[in-house]
């Protein structure tokens, strides 16, 4: 396992997979998008045509398709079967379609011994997801829960999506981020919670190198503490 883990929960559009990316950067360390590997699945299941509520069939789609994350330094790329799929995988249906994936516990089960291997190749991890902290690294020595405004986040995802040519409306992102939150919230296995021992940052008015700055100092603190 690698010696030094940090986790990051919390929703859709709290900053998290941006402010994990820019830690990871700034501690030299890799960065795990945990939200890739359900979205891989989900993007694998969804061309195979499986019924996404089949616990048996997902489980099908995970051993016959070869799934690989790679660690870049800035982001993770996704293939499929040797088939690049990095942005694929980002597409508004699958997105849509990832928490059938992310509601089967076989399926979390199978992602999170993958989330600790994944851990286990590098000195440094900086990971982020739902669960990291409750489930996955529960020995992590920096936990950090984001939370942010839910009008905010709606604001972030359409400034996101406008960059990428797609239009769609706040109301609408708002609506759809809301449905995700009840749905992540609400899974027996692996629901978005903060640990115990997490800090929770709201980032609804923290320009994002100032939330970065602020978990970067904790981490130090936490790391000199531990020495
Ligand atoms: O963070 P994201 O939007 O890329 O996540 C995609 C989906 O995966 C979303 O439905 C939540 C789910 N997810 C999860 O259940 N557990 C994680 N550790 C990461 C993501």
């Amino acid at each position: 396992m690698a010696e030094l883990v940090i986790t990051i929960d919390g929703p859709a559009g709290s900053g998290k997979s941006t402010a994990a990316r820019l830690l990871a950067k700034k501690l030299d360390a890799a960065f795990l998008d945990t939200g890739s590997m359900y979205r891989a699945v989900t993007l694998a299941a969804m061309k195979a045509k499986i019924d996404l509520n089949n616990e048996k069939q997902l489980l099908a789609v995970l051993d016959k398709n070869d799934f690989k994350f790679e660690a870049k330094q800035d982001k993770m790329l996704v293939s499929i079967n040797n088939e690049d799929s990095t942005e694929q995988i980002r597409s508004p249906e699958v997105t849509a379609n990832a928490k059938y994936v992310a509601s089967s516990p076989k399926v979390r089960q199978r992602l999170v011994q993958m989330q600790r291997d994944f851990a286990a190749r590098y000195d440094k991890v900086v990971t982020e997801g739902r669960d990291q902290g409750t489930v996955v690294f529960p020995d992590a020595i920096a936990k950090f829960f984001l939370i942010a405004d839910l009008a905010e986040r709606a604001q972030r995802r359409q400034a996101e999506q406008s960059a990428k040519g797609i239009n769609e409306s706040v109301e609408s992102i708002q609506n759809a981020l809301d449905r995700r939150d009840k749905s992540d919230r609400g899974r027996t296995v692996g629901p978005l919670k903060p640990a115990q021992d997490a800090v929770i940052i709201n980032t609804t008015d923290l320009p994002i190198d100032q939330v970065v700055e602020r978990l970067f100092e904790i981490v130090k603190t936490k790391c000199s503490n531990k020495n």
